[in-house]
């Protein structure tokens, strides 16, 4: 056990925030570490637009469906796949036009993702609490245009980080072994996976009932399971994930990732 490792098994997102002003040497240190992500070729293919202005907190809220964290917490961070800097360099060196396709975003949204990841690690490190926001994806569109993305920029997810007004304990997760294959993937036999999931069907279900917005919903959906749960329009609507998807394709392609 050292710092680094307690703090990583420390983690848990944070969603209720203290209405404190990060410092800017302390936010400077975090972003500093997010640069310090390796990052394919070394081209540091992201960005980050950092929010801390009322208004336009208020509409990224809006965009991220109402999440009171997005108001609360004093920063957002929008972690953006970002190929416009290395693009424009390329063309001013007069060097052959490349990385407009489908690859280049997906290097670059692994870029954006580790940068993301080390961000929130040096946040958690110096107190600081965090929670990521699935809802870009849902928001892409909206997003980029609300911070005026340029073509080959398209956000890939956003940190709330602020001072944690709650203290939840460590969240669980599935079984280390069935996520581990050694040598070779070894596909799960019904029952065994059912065993890796079990503990999370009784924590998880118990943990949403004992929510009562949410446990309206299950009661008036008649929801028996937490997998009918993830998969009801309470939670993950297939229409909406069926229309993100197409979204998100319309955007890479507007925005130049996709010129083939
Ligand atoms: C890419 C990503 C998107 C997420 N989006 C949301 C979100 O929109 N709202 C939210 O409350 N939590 C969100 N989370 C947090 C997860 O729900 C959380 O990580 C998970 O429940 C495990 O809890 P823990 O982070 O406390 O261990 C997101 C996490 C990730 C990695």
């Amino acid at each position: 056990m050292n710092s680094t490792i307690r703090v990583l098994k420390g983690h848990r997102s944070i969603r209720r925030y203290k209405r404190k002003a990060i410092a800017v040497r302390v936010l400077d240190e975090v972003i500093e570490c997010g640069l310090r992500a390796s990052s394919s070729g070394n081209l540091n293919t992201w960005s980050v637009v950092v929010t801390t202005k009322k208004d336009l907190k208020k509409r990224l809220y809006h965009l991220h469906k109402e999440q009171e964290m997005v108001l609360e917490a004093p920063v957002v961070l929008t972690v953006c796949a970002d190929f416009r800097r290395t693009r424009r360099w390329i063309k001013l060196r007069k060097a052959r036009d490349a990385f407009d396709d489908f690859t280049s975003f997906m290097v670059a949204a692994v870029d954006a993702t580790l940068a993301a990841q080390n961000m929130t690690i040096a946040a958690e490190s110096l107190g600081l609490g965090v929670c990521y926001m699935g809802t870009t994806l849902w928001s892409a569109p909206g997003i980029s245009k609300l911070l005026r993305l340029p073509d080959n920029v398209v956000p890939i997810t956003s940190l709330v980080v602020g001072y944690p007004a709650e203290n939840p304990a460590v969240r669980g997760r599935l079984p280390r072994d069935f996520l581990v294959h050694r040598e070779r993937y070894q596909e799960l036999a019904d029952r065994a996976l059912l065993k890796s999931f079990g503990e999370r069907e009784e924590s998880g279900w118990e943990r949403y009932r004992s929510m009562p917005t949410v446990l309206r919903e299950i009661e008036r959906r008649g929801i028996k399971s937490l997998a009918e749960y993830y998969t009801s329009d309470a939670k993950y609507p297939k229409s909406l994930h069926r229309r993100t998807s197409r979204e998100y394709l319309a955007l890479l392609k507007r925005k130049k990732f996709w010129n083939h």
